[in-house]
């Protein structure tokens, strides 16, 4: 062993306290939950050496003020505290990369899950019967009674869907609750998505079956405090991550939403030139050079809300993106043209060459707004 890294006398003793499981919580606006958990999790850790890694994505609440505190009192508890950033997968991913205990769990701070199935959970780790256990709540045992109807029903529909499209084999992919053991996880961490919700759909399809998986039943209780964070674009962002698994990551739904954004722009093109032409009666080229204004304006527009939701230019900064975005599709433009002509003079056929430009324009287009419009800060 390198000298410099042998632990000496002092270190060796306190080794005994190292954890052997991190219990990392994700949490936004949760600061009367967060002390109950802790609370909790004490009581059914008993015994295990553990500590909890909450990661709030500075919480408008506090939460992270309430966890620092915890922190203060109490070594186990460490709090890393997001500006600037969203997102629960990249918060579980950031949490369980930022601690070295050999078991990493994750959980919601609301208490829906049953942290009293944590010392069963590890010790199926533990004895190698699994690489992963996952909190279910679709096998003989669990339940998602607390689920409203329409609820329980997307929540099916996704699972279904998961299992079908990316062949992953357990009953609740979509669980929020599971623990992992550390060297897996750090083996597939790098193919991983940061953004979205369904970091365990994530772990298992990336895994591609090689993951000794156990599920043990639990009961998806009610939320203490606070509200789901959970909207109806968890389903936009669930498909997402299906298509990219399922394409192998060659299309992403980014992509999808931009192209299909791209095709509703072709009808405002085309509204707006017949309005300035029949109903202005403005000649063609200025109707045609104010059709396409109009349409890259809406398509700005669409994707600011929807495409790029995640890092939605508000404020002052729509003004800048709006004319980085007008330039990027003026040059996609000629881009388009460009390549329509060279195809158009090898094969003389329409819609080949014009389907080439098409794609030609859109690929530039989006690449360059994702490189100078929609940055990633
Ligand atoms: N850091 C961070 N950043 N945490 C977040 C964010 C975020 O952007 N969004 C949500 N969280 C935290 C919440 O504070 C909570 O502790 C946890 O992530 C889950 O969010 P909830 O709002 O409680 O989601 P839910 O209860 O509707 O859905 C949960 O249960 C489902 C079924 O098991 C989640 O765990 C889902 O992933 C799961 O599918
Ligand atoms: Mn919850």
């Amino acid at each position: 062993m390198n000298e410099a890294i042998r632990p000496g006398l002092e270190t060796a003793k306190q080794a005994t306290a190292l954890p052997v499981l991190s219990v990392v919580v994700p949490t936004f606006n949760e600061r009367d939950n967060v002390t109950k958990l802790y609370r909790k999790l004490e009581a059914a850790l008993d015994g295990v050496a553990w500590e909890v890694v909450f990661v709030d994505d500075n919480s408008p609440d506090d939460t992270w003020d309430v966890v620092r505190a915890l922190a203060r009192q109490d070594g186990r508890v460490r709090c890393i505290r997001r500006i600037g950033r969203r997102g629960l997968s990249g918060a579980c991913i950031e949490g369980i990369l930022a601690s070295s205990a050999p078991y990493a769990a994750v959980m919601d701070a609301d208490l829906q899950h049953d942290e009293t199935q944590l010392p069963k959970m590890l010790s199926l780790l533990q004895s190698g019967q699994a690489e992963l256990v996952v909190g279910s709540r679709y096998i003989e045992g669990g339940s998602a009674d607390s689920f409203n109807r329409s609820r329980a029903g997307a929540s099916a529909l996704a699972t279904e869907v998961a299992k079908r499209a990316l062949g992953v084999a357990i009953a609740d992919p979509m669980s929020g609750f599971f623990m992992i053991r550390r060297d897996r996880f750090e083996q597939l961490a790098p193919q991983l998505s940061t953004q979205g919700f369904k970091i365990l759909l994530d772990i298992v399809a990336t895994a591609h079956g090689d993951l000794k998986t156990v599920e043990v039943p639990y009961t998806f209780g009610s939320r203490l405090h606070g509200e789901s964070k959970l909207d109806s674009m968890v389903a936009l962002d669930f498909l997402g991550l299906v298509l990219a698994k399922f394409t192998h990551d060659v299309v992403s739904l980014r992509f999808l939403l931009f192209a299909m954004v791209g095709g509703t722009g072709l009808f405002v093109h085309l509204g707006t030139l017949y309005v300035a032409l029949k109903l202005f009666g403005l000649p063609f080229p200025q109707a045609q050079g104010i059709g396409a204004f109009v349409a890259m304006t809406s398509n700005f527009i669409l994707n600011n809300f929807l495409t790029y939701r995640d890092q939605r230019l508000k404020g002052f900064a729509i003004l800048g993106g709006l004319l980085a975005f007008y330039l990027v599709c003026s040059v996609g433009l000629f881009a388009n043209v460009g390549v329509a002509f060279s195809v158009y003079d090898k094969q003389p056929i329409w819609w080949l060459a014009g389907a080439a430009g098409a794609l030609m324009g859109v690929v530039w287009n989006y690449a360059m707004s994702g490189l100078f419009v929609w940055r990633k800060r």
